[in-house]
């Protein structure tokens, strides 16, 4: 597995590139959910390439940007293992050479302001910029997301088309926990109780799309807010939408999503199902 620390050793590792290229972008501390990304990814080109870079436009003044868990060495470890070709970790200066401020932005209008946009001003932004600039250093024909974060994951598709960038955006679902908890990054800041606790974000959202089929979204909002609430949440939002447009759900929608983002203690948290609408 060739480890390529910066923009140089990147392109001219490319350049050498014959085959299809994926990419998995990522920052770090990898677990189940980032593997199956690369396991898709293999599936999908003959090479593949995983960024590591925890990217600090996507993080607001009062976010975990700092403490952010950055294990590079045991995340090169398990990339190896899967066979990875090449894993790209850049520096700060290489992906923002004149600075964050100065730096050109990339932002998807809409989609980026509301839900998780709406709580955290500039992150999509961030993301965006991210993406666009690791798809335009490692050039790749695929790249692959997770669906948990089902909002990026369209703000990147949007962004795509677009700017009419040729890459296949592909989703993977979630990797879940044996509880049905989502698997991310920060649960590493939950302990074992709350993890416990957390499961019951994905029991809402199965309970809440049955609770769907029979009444408005509406009215299955308000009982998912209450009972996570009961559970010791504090919830920023239940909605559901459109599962392609991320705009409010309407009874002629083929596919609605329905989103959480609810903090417990000082550890945010986004889950997501997305549900057939059997009427329309
Ligand atoms: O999902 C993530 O880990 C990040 O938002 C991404 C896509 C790697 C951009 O920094």
């Amino acid at each position: 597995m060739r480890l390529l620390k910066n923009l140089a050793s990147l392109r001219q590792w490319r350049s050498q590139q014959q085959r299809t290229v994926a990419l998995v972008p990522t920052m770090g501390n990898l677990h189940e959910g980032h593997l199956s990304l690369v396991k898709k990814a293999q599936q999908q080109a003959d090479v593949v390439v995983v960024s590591i870079f925890v990217n600090p436009m996507q993080f607001g003044a009062n976010e975990d940007l700092d403490s952010y868990p950055r294990t590079l060495q045991a995340d090169c470890q398990a990339l190896e293992q899967l066979g990875v070709d090449a894993v790209f970790t850049p520096q700060v200066d290489d992906m923002y050479p004149r600075g964050l401020e100065a730096q050109t932005r990339i932002e998807v209008p809409g989609i980026s302001d509301i839900l998780c946009g709406a709580s955290r001003p500039g992150h999509f932004v961030g993301v965006a910029t991210i993406v666009c600039k690791l798809f335009n250093m490692v050039q790749p024909q695929v790249a692959v997301f997770g669906e948990k974060d089902f909002q990026q994951l369209q703000v990147i598709r949007l962004m795509t088309q677009d700017l009419s960038l040729p890459v296949d955006i592909i989703g993977v679902p979630t990797a879940r926990e044996p509880s049905g908890l989502a698997m991310s990054s920060r649960n590493g800041y939950l302990s074992e109780a709350q993890k416990q606790q957390a499961a019951s974000i994905y029991r809402t959202l199965q309970q809440l799309a049955q609770k769907l089929q029979q009444g408005s979204p509406q009215d299955a909002q308000r009982w998912a807010v209450e009972e996570l609430s009961r559970a010791g949440f504090e919830v920023d939002y239940v909605e559901i939408r459109n599962a392609d447009s991320l705009q409010p759900a309407t009874a002629a929608d083929a596919k609605w999503v329905a989103l959480v983002a609810a903090k417990l203690g000082s550890t945010r948290l986004i889950d997501n199902l997305v549900i057939a609408n059997d009427h329309a």
